[in-house]
């Protein structure tokens, strides 16, 4: 693998542990605010990205590279509201996106074929994740402060399954 593709998939790991950590934030913010439902969503996701991160640690390793743990920012703490965690999540996944896109990119000019398939499963992870992150942000802005709409919600949310 070229040093290049391979600094970017680095860079890439450390953006997915990022997202756990940003998620793992949130839902210690929900399980405080007294949200459970939501608390066990965002743990959900958190473990999703912990997965996201090693799929691509995984791949490096296979391809006989070493990878490079980088420090992991911190996560923002305080949300204003469900509502607020939601979009915070939403505007993240939308930039994951757009770096998702930018490896596939480099990979098709590296002619790396093994990364294109990899970075193709990602593509469309990206495309479940905005659809229903994004759904969840239409749905807590319908609820607004309505608490019974909120209580709701929570429990819906708290049905997520992996
Ligand atoms: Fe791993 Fe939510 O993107």
């Amino acid at each position: 693998m070229k040093q290049s593709l391979l600094n970017t998939l680095n860079e890439q790991v450390n953006r997915e542990f990022y997202s756990a950590y940003l998620y793992r934030s949130a839902a210690s913010f929900m399980a405080s605010e007294n949200f459970p439902g939501i608390s066990d969503w965002m743990m959900a996701q958190s473990e999703e990205e912990t997965e996201h991160a090693e799929k691509i640690v995984k791949f490096i390793e296979d391809r006989g590279s070493r990878v490079s743990f980088l420090a992991i920012d911190a996560p923002e703490a305080d949300f204003n509201s469900p509502l607020d965690a939601f979009e915070t999540s939403f505007k993240h996944e939308k930039f994951i996106t757009g770096e998702i896109n930018k490896l596939f990119a480099q990979s098709v000019k590296e002619k790396d074929y093994a990364a294109q398939v990899l970075l193709q499963w990602f593509v469309e992870e990206q495309v479940e994740e905005e659809a229903a992150v994004g759904l969840l942000v239409e749905k807590f802005r319908l609820a607004g402060d309505n608490s019974a709409a909120l209580l709701m919600l929570d429990s819906e949310v708290g049905t997520r399954k992996n």
